[in-house]
């Protein structure tokens, strides 16, 4: 038998090299070039490979324009992630840590669609097919449209994908599956890469929309190379925490739409349930009139969503003290503090200090930065916050509070789940008419919103 050849490829940029390297000569990264068999590329040579063929280069004034055709799958937090709906021939590909509830996610969305008349192939090289069954019965997902395989041999899995011709395909999960003509072990570099390059080709030529599952390592990336990621249309990642029902949806790349939005889920005994108003699900555990708790109105792509954000300071036993943040930006946390002892002389050399957004949220935006500074400042005092009480704004390092964008639509949200005040920047009070039941206050510097939050 011929000795099989064997490169080096990296997981993070794709860079081969025929002998192994501790450091990618392409990116740079460490410890990231993976052994593999040396394949050669065959064109496969399917009918719908012929077809495609035919296809000339146009030019761009005749190619005809217009939105990309969507089909809505009936979970409308889902269909505000992928940007309306799936589209025909799209290949997605869903992270998310093992048991969050990714095959719950995407059966349910297969209900959903063979509700709509549309056929769906569930293809599950994890569970058998009476595991499947016994989850679709648990979570009233049956259907006569849906067709369930379990297999992980790429070639069955095509074979039935041309006998039962789904409009939506689900591989549950891209981990699982090989290709008998590719020699490594599934869930390698090489089998995933070629994997999801034959499920590509499947969705374009067939017009299926296609969802890869993937598993998430420790690190936080999808298990097998990070190639998947640029090879896919779009990669959403299901999250939340163990101990919590609620999940969250967010699009970390997207080629049809934003990747802004989120779509929060709960995670009930019977299935994901949409989360309609997530800001009453996320204050829904808020303690009130103590030291250390405030709410921030922050926006999640297009949608207002008000959560808690905890602070707590005291005094610490290590030399330099702690500084620890979940669900906010560390170095936000890091200023805003800076900005605290530098201008409201509050010395926090000896303390320590714990930020942390209720819920499991991650708060990207500075907009966050007053409630953290509220939050800190009310810990460190002691002084407890109004429960009546919204704030927004971005702390500048003099100390300044300045503007964010769509104050008008945090307010309302504010309104809308009977708060009284909303401390916010004074920039961001032109323009638009505040409406009526609430009261502004609108603040220049942190010292200002201090002032009105806590006295
Ligand atoms: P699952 O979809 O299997 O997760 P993944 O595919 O991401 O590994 O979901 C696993 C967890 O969800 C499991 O611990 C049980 C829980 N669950 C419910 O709470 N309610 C339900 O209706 C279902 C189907 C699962
Ligand atoms: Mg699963």
């Amino acid at each position: 038998m011929a000795k099989v050849k064997v490169k080096y490829v990296c997981t993070d940029c794709g860079t081969e090299s025929p002998k192994w390297m501790g450091k990618c000569p392409g990116c740079g990264a460490w410890n990231t070039m993976a052994e593999e068999a040396e394949t050669t590329f065959k064109a496969p040579v399917g009918r719908g490979e012929r077809l495609r063929a035919k296809e000339k280069a146009k030019s761009i004034i005749d190619i005809e324009s217009g939105r990309e055709p969507r089909v809505p799958t009936g979970l409308n937090e889902l269909n505000r992630v992928l940007g309306g709906g799936l589209v025909p021939g799209s290949l997605l590909l869903v992270g998310g840590d093992p048991g969050i509830g990714k095959s719950t996610l995407l059966l349910q969305t297969s209900h959903a669609l063979t509700s709509q008349g549309l056929k769906v192939l569930y293809v599950s090289g994890e569970e058998s097919v009476r595991q499947t069954k016994l989850r679709a019965d648990r979570l009233g997902a049956l259907s006569d449209k849906l067709y369930v395989l379990c297999e992980t041999n790429l070639d069955l899995i095509e074979e039935a994908i041309a006998d039962v011709e789904p409009d939506f395909l689900v591989i549950d999960s891209i981990q699982t599956v090989y290709r008998p003509d590719v020699a490594s072990a599934p869930g390698s570099v090489a089998q995933v890469r070629e994997c999801t390059g034959q499920f590509m080709r499947i969705a374009k030529v067939n017009g299926v929309a296609t969802v890869l599952v993937g598993h998430v390592t420790k690190e936080g990336a999808i298990a097998g190379p990070r190639l998947l990621e640029h090879m896919v249309d779009c990669v959403l990642y299901f999250e939340g925490e163990r101990h919590h029902s609620y999940r969250l949806l967010r699009a970390v790349k997207n080629r049809f739409g934003s990747t802004n939005e989120i779509g929060i889920f709960d995670m009930s005994e019977d299935g994901l349930r949409e989360v309609l108003n997530p800001s009453e699900l996320f204050l829904s555990e808020r303690p009130l009139g103590v030291s250390g708790s405030t709410v921030v109105a922050s926006m999640e792509g297009s949608r207002p969503v008000l959560v808690e954000l905890q602070a707590l300071v005291a005094p610490t036993h290590f030399p330099s003290p702690r500084r620890m943040s979940s669900g906010l930006d560390h170095q936000r946390i890091s200023l805003v503090i800076a900005v605290l002892e530098k201008r409201m002389g509050m010395f926090m050399q000896n303390q320590d200090a714990y930020v942390n957004v209720a819920g499991g949220v991650k708060l990207d935006e500075p907009a966050a930065d007053l409630a953290a500074a509220v939050s800190i400042a009310s810990s460190f005092r002691d002084l407890p916050t109004k429960p009546y009480d919204v704030v927004f704004g971005e702390v500048g390092l003099t100390g300044e509070v300045r503007a964010v964008s769509r104050a008008e639509t945090r307010v309302k949200e504010a309104l809308k789940l009977g708060f009284k005040r909303v401390i916010l920047p004074e920039q961001s009070i032109k323009g638009w008419q505040p409406p009526a039941g609430i009261e502004l206050i609108a603040v220049r510097t942190v010292a200002d919103a201090l002032r009105a939050a806590l006295e």
